[in-house]
């Protein structure tokens, strides 16, 4: 009974749509699940993410004083570039745990994404870190990355960035 009870709150809930970000239960779901997977190993994955970053523009290395100089295939083993990494994942991960409360996801957001704006990282720069995050959360998910919880990744990373790029305008 109570098992068949908690089958029936969860398909009921995997229906609802967030009005204001609008992201389904089943979404929700989907992607809390698969950052589960992800954030038990919060270095690699940054180290992962910000790897495929800097190959893919090399220039934005030289913003990070810490580490500017350190060759691309020294930097997984630099303490100082894991800890930015996990820095990100920290973030990134905040966001995940308040996808049930978006006041709570857009407050934080707002507020890294002044912090950055401040500094002089541009709307691009986070738009091209948005293809590369999900790009690297397919590769690390394998078979896990199903069209589906891509899809949910997408749309909670077009939410979050939304909300981040307020601090812009
Ligand atoms: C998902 C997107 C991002 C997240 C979650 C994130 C997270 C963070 C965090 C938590 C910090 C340290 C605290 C702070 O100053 O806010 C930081 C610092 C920084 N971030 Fe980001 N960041 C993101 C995107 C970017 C992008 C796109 C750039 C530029 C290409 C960038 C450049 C920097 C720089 C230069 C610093 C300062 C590093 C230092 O201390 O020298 N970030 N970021």
């Amino acid at each position: 009974m109570g098992s068949s009870l908690s089958m029936l709150w969860n398909s009921s809930n995997d229906n609802v749509i967030d009005p204001v970000t609008n992201l389904s239960g089943r979404q929700k779901k989907l992607v809390q699940n698969t950052w589960s997977i992800l954030k038990k190993d919060p270095v690699g994955t940054g180290v992962a993410i910000m790897i495929a970053y800097f190959k893919k523009y090399p220039e934005y290395q030289k913003l990070f004083a810490s580490f500017s100089n350190v060759p691309l295939d020294e930097l997984p083993n630099n303490k100082k570039y894991q800890a930015h990494c996990l820095n990100i994942v920290t973030a990134l991960g905040s966001v995940i745990d308040a996808i049930n409360d978006p006041p709570l996801m857009e407050a934080s957001l707002i507020s890294l994404g002044e912090r950055h704006r401040r500094r002089g990282q541009t709307k691009e720069q986070f738009d091209q870190l948005k293809a590369v995050i999900l790009e690297i959360i397919g590769v690390s998910l394998g078979s896990k990355f199903t069209p589906e919880t891509r899809d949910a990744w997408n749309k909670t990373l077009d939410v979050a960035f939304e909300c981040l790029y307020k601090a812009y305008s």
